[in-house]
Order: structure tokens, then sequence, then C-alpha cells
């Protein structure tokens, strides 16, 4: 059984990583930031909510964000094992974790850090691309669809850029999300679940080295 959850500042391919895990893991991918997302275009009370501070680059409130986790959590899909994508990002969501685990009796397995230096996230947010048709995510440097203008996935034409990946709100996003990385770290260091890989690399050597922990014990 593998309860994992990904650590990464906003860019390191935490999104990435996880589709090749499910892939061979089959686990359930909670991203909380996809969450979001999908209650934003439905106009939820939650996607309102959220709205306000996604689109500012902020932090959604601990206690909202916590509650969509363990509904989320208490879905089937999630018998076999999940993967936490996004949360927790602050200490106070890593306790409020702690609390939703032993409530629904699934405990932790694995938290792993993909470390991108500042700059690099940067650059590659800005070159982010989605497909509005099945939400490939892609890169105009580091990964681009093999035939330009057709998504690998499922053929459609039609992309995107996130809101929150142009310029003025991803310099705000990294702050925020900064200020927390290494409190979250520390907190799961102490526990002896943290392991690190080195996000720099190619999507495929990040799986390998993300692979090759999660195949231990
Ligand atoms: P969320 O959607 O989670 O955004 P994020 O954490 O900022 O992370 P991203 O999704 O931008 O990056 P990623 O690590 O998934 O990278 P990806 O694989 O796409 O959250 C959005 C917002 O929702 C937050 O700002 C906040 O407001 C709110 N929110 C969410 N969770 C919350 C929480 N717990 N508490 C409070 N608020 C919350 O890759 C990025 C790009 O790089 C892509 O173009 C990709 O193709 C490329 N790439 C990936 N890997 C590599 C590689 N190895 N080499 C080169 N390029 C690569
Ligand atoms: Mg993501
Ligand atoms: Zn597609």
């Amino acid at each position: 059984m593998i309860n994992l959850i990904l650590l990464g500042l906003p860019g390191a391919g935490k999104g990435t990583a996880s589709e090749s895990i499910v892939d061979k893991y089959h686990l359930a991918h909670i991203s909380t930031g996809d969450m979001f997302r999908e209650a934003m275009a439905n106009e939820t009370p939650v996607g309102l909510e959220a709205k306000s501070y996604i689109d500012k680059g902020n932090l959604v409130p601990d206690e909202v964000t916590a509650k969509l986790v363990e509904e989320r959590l208490k879905q089937p899909d999630t018998k076999n094992g999940f993967i936490l994508d996004g949360f927790p990002r602050t200490t106070v969501q890593a306790e409020l974790l702690e609390d939703i685990t032993k409530r629904l009796d699934k405990p932790l397995t694995k938290v792993i850090a993909i470390d991108v230096d500042e700059d690099v996230l940067i650059k590659r947010l800005s070159a982010r691309y989605i497909c509005k048709n099945c939400g490939a995510t892609y890169n105009k440097i580091s990964n681009p669809t093999k035939v330009e203008g057709t998504c690998d996935r499922c053929g459609g034409h039609e992309f995107f850029q996130r809101e929150d990946d142009k310029p003025e709100v991803v310099k705000n996003r990294l702050e925020v999300n900064k200020k927390m990385n290494t409190p979250l770290r520390d907190f799961y260091e102490e526990k002896g679940i943290l392991s690190t890989v080195n996000g720099e690399q190619t999507p495929e050597k990040v799986f390998e080295d993300i692979d090759k922990i999660l195949s231990k014990d």
C-alpha cells in the first residue's frame, strides 16, 4: 500500500510525476489545485471562495482545503493508495492531515519532495500549456507536444495557459509557497518518512528516482 505525499514548489513537476506514478501504481491522484480549478469552473461555493485566493497566487484557507481533502479521501478509489499532490502546503494542514489519516485509518507511507531551483521554476511556469480537452500538461521549452498544436494524448488542438501562470501571479505564488517549504519538510523529516529527488532532470529520470523510492520495502 502506498499513501504518498508529493511536496514541491509551484512548477516542481508534482502533476507530471503523478501521471507516471498513476500509470504504474494505479493510485488515486488527489491534486487540490486541480480540484479547486474544477470547483471554480463549476462555480460551486468552494470554487467561488477559492477563486479570490487562487487568482492572486495566495493559499486557500487551511480548513477549507483540509475539508475538501478529507471528503476526497473517503472515496472508494483511494483504498489501494493515493497521491496527495499539493496538500499539505502549511504545517497547519500537515497537522490537520494527521487527524484525517487517523480518522480514516489511512496512514501515510511516504513523502517525496521534488527539488527545483527557483529560477528554473519561473521559466517552467510561464512555458506551461494545457490541453483544453483532456487536461494533459505540456511545456514550450522542456516538454512540447510531439506534433505542434496537437495533444499527444487526445489529439485535441486547443490549449490554454493557467491564470495563475501569468508572471505577476507566479512571483507571489513562489513567495507564498517558499515560506512553508522548509517547515513542511522538517515536519516529515522528523517523522522519518521524507525522501528527496532532484527535479531538474528530465521527467523520465525524475520518475525513475521516485520509482526507486516507491518500490523499496
Ligand atoms: P496547484 O495547482 O497545486 O499549483 P502549484 O502547487 O503551484 O503547482 P503546479 O501545479 O503549478 O506545479 P506542478 O508541481 O504540478 O508542476 P507540473 O507537473 O504542472 O495549486 C494552485 C493553487 O490552488 C495554489 O496557488 C493555491 O492558491 C490553491 N491551492 C492548492 N492546494 C492548496 C493547499 N493545499 N492549500 C491552500 N491552497 C491550495 O509542471 C510544471 C511545468 O513544468 C509543466 O509545463 C511541465 O510540462 C514542466 N515539467 C514538469 N516536470 C519537468 C521536468 N522534470 N523537466 C522539465 N520540465 C518539466
Ligand atoms: Mg500541478
Ligand atoms: Zn488532450
